[in-house]
């Protein structure tokens, strides 16, 4: 059963075991899904590792975040968690929770590597007493919603993305870690067409610093205008998790970001983002020049 979870965007499925999806069973149907309402949310799942990895194959490309971090190691399910490898709970000086921060600016995943992510698909493992929400906004009618001018404009432009940006923002030693600081500047068209139903959205992310062809200041206040305007309350479902929850969703589409909780308390969201393909309208973003 598919059940609207806003008014503006989103989908709540339920009567789905999604370890049981394969790519002749569901995975069209849950492919639809995400074409059309953006976000999915599943509710009482018990994906494991395996499982977990093997929905997320159906999307597109697993994103290999040790890779990316630049480790030479195979790909394994990542975490978002204050929760360290032995056990014990990072600390609110500690730069890898200062570093989780910065999911608490509004963004959509990976506009920082060479091709960034089309879907994200999280899973609350273990999720705190109170806080630790994950927010999302429909950038398809934050697009639909403006002028047919600035529908215009905004459909010619360029963002210039980099992560040291989002970095920045919250504290400057981030921007010194190798893996912060190894992505030079990608640029991404500002609205995302999806080829599969015409329907466009506007794309940018915390880790957009300007854009092309406007002087630096201008080209900052442009994009925090269209992340203001994204980010609306209108636009907005906030989720409180629950374990077993699964949340799905289309990353040219959305932003998001996490809300803080009492950092004495482990949280941990296991997560896979698959990466765009061609098929996903991956050219229609890249500037006529390349990134
Ligand atoms: C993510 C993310 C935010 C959160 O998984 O990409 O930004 O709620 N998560 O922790
Ligand atoms: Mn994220």
């Amino acid at each position: 059963m598919v059940e609207p979870l806003h008014d503006r965007f989103g989908a709540t499925i339920s009567g789905i075991d999604l370890r049981t999806v394969t790519e002749g069973h569901l995975y069209p149907e849950i492919r639809a899904a995400f074409e059309e309402h953006s976000l999915l949310l599943f509710r009482d799942q018990q994906l494991d590792n395996a499982s977990h990895t093997h929905l997320a194959s159906l999307f597109g490309p697993l994103e290999n975040r040790e890779q990316i971090a630049g480790n030479d190691e195979p790909f394994s399910v990542s975490t978002v968690s204050n929760v360290t490898d032995d056990g014990s709970l990072l600390t609110t000086d500690a730069l890898t929770l200062i570093d989780l921060t910065a999911n608490m600016l509004w963004h959509t995943d990976s506009t920082f590597l060479p091709v960034p992510a089309l879907v994200n698909l999280l899973a609350a493992a273990v999720v705190p007493s109170s806080g630790g929400q994950t927010e999302f906004c429909t950038t398809r009618a934050a697009f639909g919603d403006l002028a047919p001018g600035r529908q215009a404009e905004v459909r010619r432009l360029f963002a210039v993305h980099q992560l040291t940006h989002s970095r920045e923002q919250i504290d400057s030693r981030l921007t010194e870690l190798d893996y912060v600081s190894r992505w030079p500047d990608r640029a991404w068209r500002t609205v995302w067409r999806n080829p599969t139903n015409g329907r466009e959205a506007i794309y940018i992310a915390s880790h957009a610093y300007t854009i092309e062809g406007m002087d630096r200041a201008a080209g900052e206040q442009f994009v925090g205008e269209l992340l203001e305007h994204c980010t609306q309350p209108a636009y907005r479902y906030s989720h409180e998790w629950t374990v077993g929850d699964v949340i799905i969703w289309d990353e040219r589409a959305v932003l998001h970001r996490g809300r803080p909780w009492p950092y004495d308390e482990p949280r941990t969201l296991n997560s896979i983002c698959c990466s765009v393909t061609e098929l996903d309208g991956l050219a229609s973003v890249r500037p006529p020049t390349g990134p």
